[in-house]
Order: C-alpha cells, then sequence, then structure tokens
C-alpha cells in the first residue's frame, strides 16, 4: 500500500508512526506503513514483528533509534515477571508509607492524648478564648471528644456525676466531677466578666457538648422515670443554663464597666447534643437506608427521651429566634442533635450488658469463650468508630452558622453508610482476635431490629462529616486495645 494512501481502519500514516517511534525526517525516506489487524492493540510489538522490514528502510538514526528500542522491548519481554515483581514490592512499599503517615502519631497541643492524622482530619485548632463545656466527658465517647478537644488546643471542663463508674480523662485539669445535669447549682456559675478580670477566661464558654445520659434501653423499659429525669429533665436544664448564661453575659456587656467587644467572644454559640438511632426503632423496609426525615418509631423509654430531647432542642432555638427585640439576647445559640448509629471502639465497657455487641464479642474472643449470636445473625448494623463520632461532634461544633442573628436547630445521623451482618461481624472478631471461640446462636431477642442501614449524605452536606476509619480499621485497633488492656 502506498505510503500516501488515506488512513484506513487497520493502519495507521507515516507521519502517525514518526510520531510515536520519532522517525528521522531529515533523511528524506521514511519508513513504510505497517500493517496492524488490530488497531487498538498496536504497540512495539507490531514492530518487533517485522525488525528486516525496518531497517530495509532505514540509513541513519532511525535504525539505531528501533534497534534500541526493540532490545528494550526484548529485555522487557524477557524479564517481564522479574519486573512485575519490583512493580509489585514498589506498591507495597508505597502503601505502607501512606498507611504509616495515617498511622502516625500526632502530639496533642494540651492533655495527654496523641492522635493519628484520620483522628482528627479537618478539626481545626482553637482560638485562645474558645472553652468548650462537655457532659458526660468521662465516658465511652465523651472521653473520646475530650481527647480530641485537648489535642486541638480547647480548654475543656467537664460535668459528669461519674454514674458509669469510670473516668477516663483523670489527666483533664478541668474536670468538674461529680456534678449532676440534673441539679441546677451543679453547673458553673456565671460571673460578671469584671468579677472574673483578674482570670478571665475560667469562668467562661463558647461551646457546650452535651452527651451525659441514661443509656440502656433494657432499664428505661423497667425504670422510665430515671430516663425521664436524666435524658429528659436533665437536656432542659443543660438548655436553660445555656440560655441564661448568654442572657447574664448580656447584660453584663451592656453595663458601662465592661468592654462589650471583649465580652462578645465568651458567649456560648453552639450546642451538640447526643441523639440515637434508636429512635427509628425497626423502620419499614421502604425507608432504608434512613434519612433522617424518617417519622419516629422508638420502642423504649430511651428512644423516647432522646426524640423528646431533640424536641427541647428546637424550642430552645425558637425560644431564642422569637426574642430577638430583646437586646439582652443579642447572644444566640445553635443547636445540634446527633443520632448516632452503633458506637464501638476502644474504652467501651464489656463488662456492662448494655455495651455495644463489638466489645462483648470481643471479650469473649478473648477469653476464648463461644461468641453467642441472638438469632439467625443475618441483622444488619451500621457500627462507627468511636473517633469517628467524636470527630462528627466537634465538626458539628465548630461549623459557622450561615446567618448570626439568627439561631438554627439541625438533626444529622453519625454512620458509616455500610452495614454488616452480626455473623460477618462474628467472623471478622475471631480473626482480629485470632481466636478460637465457637460462633453460636440462640433464639432471637423479642423486640429486636432486622435491619439497620444508614444514609449518611446529610451530615456530609450539613457538617462535613465523612468517616474516616472503616469497619476493619476500627475493628483491629479494638482488638488492639482489648489485648493491651
Ligand atoms: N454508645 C453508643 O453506641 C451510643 C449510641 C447512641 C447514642 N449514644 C449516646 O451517646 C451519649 C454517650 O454515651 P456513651 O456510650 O459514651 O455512654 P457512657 O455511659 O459511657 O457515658 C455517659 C456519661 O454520662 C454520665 N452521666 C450519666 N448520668 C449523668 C448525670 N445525671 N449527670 C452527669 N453525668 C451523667 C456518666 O457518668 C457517663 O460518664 C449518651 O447520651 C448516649 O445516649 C450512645
Amino acid at each position: 500500500m502506498p505510503a500516501t494512501s488515506p488512513p484506513t481502519r487497520g493502519f495507521l500514516k507515516t507521519k502517525e508512526i514518526e510520531g510515536l517511534i520519532g522517525g528521522n525526517r531529515s533523511s528524506g525516506i521514511s519508513p513504510p506503513p505497517l500493517e496492524i489487524s488490530d488497531p487498538d492493540s498496536f504497540s512495539e510489538r507490531n514492530i518487533i514483528g517485522s525488525p528486516s522490514k525496518s531497517s530495509s528502510y532505514t540509513k541513519s538514526g532511525w535504525k539505531s533509534f528501533v534497534v534500541e528500542r526493540l532490545s528494550l522491548r526484548n529485555m522487557i519481554t524477557k524479564h517481564k515477571t522479574l519486573l512485575l515483581g519490583i512493580l509489585v514490592l514498589f506498591l507495597l512499599a508505597l502503601h505502607n508509607i501512606t498507611h504509616n503517615e495515617e498511622e502516625k502519631l500526632v502530639a496533642p497541643i494540651t492533655g495527654e492524648a496523641y492522635l493519628t492524622p484520620n483522628e482528627f482530619l479537618n478539626i481545626r485548632t482553637a482560638q485562645p478564648h474558645e472553652s468548650v463545656l462537655i457532659t458526660g466527658g468521662l465516658g465511652f465517647i465523651g472521653s473520646h471528644v475530650v481527647d480530641l478537644l485537648l489535642h486541638r488546643g480547647f480548654k475543656v471542663t467537664i460535668l459528669d456525676d461519674e454514674s458509669n463508674g469510670h473516668n477516663h480523662n483523670s489527666y483533664v485539669k478541668n474536670e468538674m466531677v461529680p456534678n449532676d445535669i440534673t441539679v441546677v447549682t451543679d453547673f458553673p456559675q456565671f460571673q460578671s466578666p469584671a468579677e472574673e478580670k483578674n482570670n478571665a477566661l475560667d469562668g467562661y464558654f463558647t461551646h457546650v457538648i452535651h452527651l451525659a445520659a441514661a443509656i440502656s434501653v433494657a432499664e428505661s423499659m423497667t425504670n422510665p422515670d430515671k430516663y425521664e429525669k436524666v435524658n429528659y429533665g436533665g437536656s432542659q436544664i443543660v438548655l436553660d443554663w445555656i440560655y441564661n448564661y448568654n442572657q447574664a453575659l448580656g447584660s453584663s456587656s451592656s453595663t458601662e464597666s465592661n468592654n462589650s467587644e471583649d465580652v462578645d467572644k465568651y458567649y456560648i454559640r453552639k450546642v451538640v447534643a447526643a441523639s440515637s438511632a434508636a429512635i427509628y426503632g425497626d423502620p419499614d423496609p421502604s425507608l432504608l437506608p434512613l434519612q433522617e426525615s424518617a417519622g419516629y418509631g422508638g420502642k423504649s423509654g430511651y428512644a423516647d427521651t432522646k426524640y423528646r430531647m431533640e424536641g427541647l432542642m428546637q424550642d430552645f432555638v425558637t425560644k431564642q429566634n422569637n426574642n430577638d427585640e430583646d437586646a439582652q439576647s443579642k447572644y444566640s445559640t445553635s443547636a445540634v442533635a446527633l443520632r448516632f448509629f452503633n458506637v464501638y471502639g476502644p474504652r467501651q465497657d464489656p463488662k456492662n450488658p448494655y455495651s455495644g455487641v463489638i466489645s462483648l464479642f470481643l471479650e469473649r474472643a478473648m477469653l476464648g469463650n463461644d461468641i453467642t449470636i441472638l438469632g439467625d445473625g443475618e441483622m444488619t448494623r451500621d457500627f462507627i468508630y468511636v473517633k469517628d463520632v467524636a470527630r462528627a461532634i466537634v465538626l458539628s461544633m465548630l461549623q459557622e452558622e450561615k446567618d448570626d442573628d439568627a439561631a438554627s436547630f439541625a438533626v444529622y445521623n453519625v454512620c458509616t453508610g455500610k452495614s454488616i451482618t452480626i455473623n460477618t461481624l462474628a467472623t471478622q472478631i475471631k480473626t482480629s482476635m485470632e481466636s478460637n471461640s465457637e460462633i453460636t446462636h440462640l433464639e432471637p431477642r423479642d423486640g429486636d431490629i432486622r435491619d439497620s442501614q444508614c444514609n449518611p449524605t446529610a451530615a456530609k452536606k450539613g457538617i462535613g462529616f465523612v468517616s474516616a476509619v472503616n469497619q476493619e480499621g476500627g475493628l483491629e485497633k479494638t482488638a488492639r486495645w482489648f489485648k493491651e488492656t
């Protein structure tokens, strides 16, 4: 076929080949077109297939170039396995470097908690005046939130009655324990900036995280009064305290003795509270994966008090916004309720019968006891790692308001968006603990939820939260913690 023929399928024009292999135009002699049976498979192999053809049309550098390319190709073909091996080793090394980077512990600004970059992903450091009051800060989730806050340099004050018997944050300097959220006088008393001028930051808060609660679904059925008092009544007291705090600060800043610009910094702009996926109950499968708009389906006193706590938060915001003509209410607090799905991780107490299934299974696997599943084990759950939950809380806390003048209320699911069956979980736990435990099944428990699948998109959009620790990774970290403690 002449070199000037229009290109047809299966052929490359001379210039296209020159472009590909660097033909020497100055010689004035061009190699002929090469026939290629399948243009998609065009490669140097097609040229290697006809070396004599190439050389007979070549007088100068073009030939040597092709020969060099040919020998390189030959070498690659010959040592393909070896080169493939080197490539695999290189990729493994690269993966290890990235992985180790994620695992590298970073020193805290204050406190003692060393975290990996994934564990404080997208959380900024504190400004000097930022100070957080956290209820339930000694608990399983609360202690991880405290770690994260101290890591990022926030001043932290814990309000906890120690009723769950643990103190995971004994190194926190500003502890306020034991104190009860159901007792008004147990909260920090507001002092005017004038009274506080020698120790200006101590009586002030900029954010509140409310996690203190009675947490057993089963107990809430037998002792509903306790849940009414702590989860509903206690939450009302927390919100009233915030409202009164901002009111008092408002009056204080309007007095002549205080520099209002200075005082302005110290109002409480956000309260984040722990709600629960329990409020969805056992939803109709058509509602899965669950969005925040799915209606209330709770089946326990616990779920009921958490749902009504959300209502209190909505009322708290409405009350502030309706007060906007009042000069003293110029400091408003927005509210966020987070519906946690199944939280697991280090510090979860396996001795507590109401603890999550992961800590219970881990302990049984460690002791070599049977891992007992209630039912066929095909029910699904969305398990979220506790440090991810801590991050979701702090991201909500730091989310800037679009409209500074009005308070807002939002609800978000906190989950991974990926559910697994309890059977899969049990097998993963056996593997991670290198355990010989048997997996056994008993009759299902009445009222157990069949499928729990969560839609995490609202939290991603609203607070920029996406879980950073996958379930296998979180399980591995939790298993390590179990083995070490
Ligand atoms: N762990 C989960 O899977 C999960 C799931 C959904 C929601 N939540 C919610 O998250 C929050 C934290 O749960 P957790 O798992 O860390 O439980 P936790 O029991 O470890 O922590 C709760 C803390 O609140 C304290 N507390 C209880 N009553 C109090 C009171 N009257 N005054 C002051 N402090 C009090 C306890 O001493 C404890 O330190 C709770 O509100 C819980 O309902 C947890």
